[in-house]
């Protein structure tokens, strides 16, 4: 182990390791008991990296705010990523994802989502007994891949075989299954590559065939590499999908999972999604925010470049080059204030959360807060909103579980289910 960067005055250290280091049962628990033990602000230390975990408000409030170039969520992501994903698949990279989202092109992309949920849905029937992740999870790639690969990509004979494979690639797996990822080095990411050269060479083919432009966010990722000849014009293209594609992986189709799940707990707030009256025109909108605070298991790291000073309210910190700053949402979301532990889409008004008052808002996140904000939160909301009017629009959905737990391991992203959340479905 080489020499940890320093952090002055050095807080206390937490008695526990981070998944990815060491066994660890469950990661809320345990951080919760590190934050229990130690306070707010505290050191977990592993192998060559040392993390400032801070929870006090002051203390989220730098932490949200500093620059990137000081302090990278870049990297951090990169880091973590990389552990699961082909370190070839971050190569010249020439689309990054938020600059998808910079054009406010919200009706653009309706067409594609309305599509790839209409394909969806054909595929249900009343009586069909569905696992709700199993079923936003195909659904998010469908949507995803309709936005940014091509609304073509849907009617591909190899669809499947495609999802298949960006399922055995799936970066997320690096923190929903962070213990994992020591068989994942040994093998060498044999399976990750394999995965990796079937996706590009599906994705590859069916953008080859597109002649004109329409205007959609493969256009754009196309325009990046019209300086290039094929076949390695294709493969970039392809890349690019692919990461773009894995990123959205990571949240939306768990956070529609929960939304999902949360409706079917509670018929009540369901029905008023139904009715549509003139009070609740954005209650759609509101549940998902609600479910995805619910959801989140976000680790939020920062790997500092420069040294940073981080004021936690009772004490000023200097951070060295090297270390990481983190957070992790599932602590603040639920506990930050009274009542949290509740699901209530009525504690938003719009997009902000007004109960309970008062609260600063680096202490519930949903979509993030500060320069890293997430950039397809209008893309996000929109389309699990969209999914939610229509499939309940088309069904009435009986529950066949007790409990909705999410996986005791994870730590990153939006929570994945335990067990299935199975469902029957019935006419309306
Ligand atoms: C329900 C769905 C989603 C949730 C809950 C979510 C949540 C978040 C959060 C909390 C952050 C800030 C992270 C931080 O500060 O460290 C973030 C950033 C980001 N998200 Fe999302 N996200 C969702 C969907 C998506 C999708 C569909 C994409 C695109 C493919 C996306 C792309 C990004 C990017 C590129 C950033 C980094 C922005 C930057 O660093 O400037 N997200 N997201």
């Amino acid at each position: 182990m080489g020499e940890l960067p320093l952090i002055t005055p050095m807080p206390a250290v937490a008695d526990f390791v981070l998944p990815w280091d060491g066994p660890v049962n469950d990661t809320v628990a345990a951080i919760g008991a590190a934050r229990s033990a130690c306070g707010d602000t505290f050191v977990i230390d592993g192998g060559d990296d040392r993390y400032l975990f801070l929870f006090s408000p002051a203390g989220l409030r730098d932490f949200y705010a500093v620059p990137e170039q000081q302090a990278s969520k870049g990297i951090a992501d990169w880091k973590m990523l990389v552990r699961k994903l082909p370190d070839e698949l971050f190569d010249g990279r020439r689309t990054l994802p938020h600059e998808l989202f910079t054009r406010p092109n919200v009706a653009g992309y309706l067409d594609a989502l309305e599509e790839a949920i209409s394909i969806q849905l054909s595929e249900l029937h009343p009586g069909d007994e569905i696992d709700l992740f199993d079923f936003t999870r195909r659904l998010g790639h469908r949507l995803g891949l309709a936005s940014w690969g091509g609304r073509e990509i849907l009617h591909s004979d190899r669809f499947d075989e495609l999802i298949e494979a960006l399922d055995v690639l799936d970066g997320s797996e690096a923190f929903v299954a962070p213990t994992r990822m020591q068989e994942v080095a040994q093998s060498g990411k044999a399976a990750e590559r394999e995965a990796m050269a079937k996706t590009e060479l599906i994705l590859a083919d069916s953008i080859a065939a597109r002649r004109n432009p329409v205007g959609d966010l493969l256009d754009m990722i196309l325009e990046r590499w019209a300086d290039i000849p094929d076949p390695e014009r294709l493969s970039g293209v392809a890349r690019d999908v692919i990461l773009v594609h894995l990123g959205s992986m990571s949240n939306l189709f768990a956070a529609l999972g929960w939304s999902l799940v949360h409706l079917v707990q509670h018929p009540d707030v369901l029905a008023r999604v139904r009715a549509k009256q003139d009070a609740d025109h954005d209650l759609v909108s509101r549940c998902v925010l609600e479910s995805t605070r619910i959801g989140q298991r976000s680790i939020m790291l920062r790997t500092v470049l420069e040294p940073v000073t981080i004021d936690d309210g009772s004490q000023t910190y200097e951070v060295s080059p090297g270390a990481s700053l983190a957070t992790f949402l599932p602590l603040t979301n639920m506990e930050a204030g009274p009542g949290l532990d509740r699901y209530d889409p009525d504690r938003w008004k719009g997009p902000r959360l007004v109960s309970p008052p008062g609260l600063p808002s680096e202490l519930v996140i949903t979509f993030g807060v500060g320069p890293h904000a997430c950039p397809a939160r209008p893309f996000s909301v929109t389309a699990m909103s969209r999914v939610i009017e229509r499939l309940f629009d088309a069904f009435d959905l009986e529950a066949l579980f007790d409990d909705a737990r999410p996986r005791p391991d994870q730590i990153g992203g939006v929570a994945r289910a335990a067990d299935p959340c199975m469902v029957v479905l019935r006419d309306r």
